[in-house]
């Protein structure tokens, strides 16, 4: 079965990101695949220094949240917009994945691997700057970016009062996002 990792790039609470990966997943689920959803905030981690590396390893929630990308065949990632680029916090995460332990092969967590991008604002653009740079991070580590994404404006009003995606065209195009990444993931690990 086609496993798939969905994840934002924000830890806050009410995360609007949190909220429209999590439907995108569901349409992945829909798709048939093996989907886990988690939360940042989960897998706190320091900020990356190649010395303290050196000295200590890998921190163990990094190693664990490089664990969960390795075991996956695709991704679901939906990324604030900051400053019109990816958050410090979703940068860092995917630089201590890019990091190798042990016997794993370079760049494991990304290479072979199939994503599909959303971005989502209370703003008019829904965070469309960032899908850019995200996109590029993404296949510069060797992750084919399905060609399909999402920008979601004014996502605030777009939710119900428990902060679940309700818009009805917002949900069918997240959910397609999800099942298009599924449908790409098989295709690439077909016989
Ligand atoms: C440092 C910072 C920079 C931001 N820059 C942008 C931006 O460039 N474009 C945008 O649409 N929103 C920007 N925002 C607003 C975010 O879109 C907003 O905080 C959003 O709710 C973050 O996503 P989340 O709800 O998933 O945490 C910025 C917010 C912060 C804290």
């Amino acid at each position: 079965m086609t496993k798939i990792l969905a994840f934002s790039g924000s830890a806050r609470k009410q995360s609007f990101n949190q909220a429209v990966v999590e439907m995108a997943a569901e349409g992945a689920r829909e798709a048939g695949a093996d989907v886990t959803v988690v939360n940042l905030a989960d897998y706190a981690m320091p900020m990356y220094h190649q010395d303290e590396e050196t000295e200590f390893g890998i921190p163990e929630k990094a190693q664990a949240f490089k664990e969960l990308l390795i075991a996956a065949d695709g991704f679901l990632i939906a990324s604030p917009e900051y400053n019109s680029s990816y958050p410090a916090l979703l940068k860092n995460a995917i630089d201590w994945a890019s990091r190798k332990t042990n016997d794993e092969a370079v760049l494991a967590a990304y290479r072979g691997k199939v994503a599909g991008i959303m971005a989502a604002s209370s703003g008019g653009l829904g965070g469309m700057r960032v899908l850019v740079v995200l996109r590029m991070l993404l296949e510069n580590l060797g992750t084919l970016v399905i060609p399909n994404q999402k920008a979601i404006a004014k996502v605030n009003t777009l939710l119900d009062s428990s902060g679940r995606v309700v818009d009805e065209k917002t949900v069918q195009q997240l959910k397609a996002l999800g099942a298009e990444t599924v449908e790409l993931a098989r295709k690439i690990n077909a016989d």
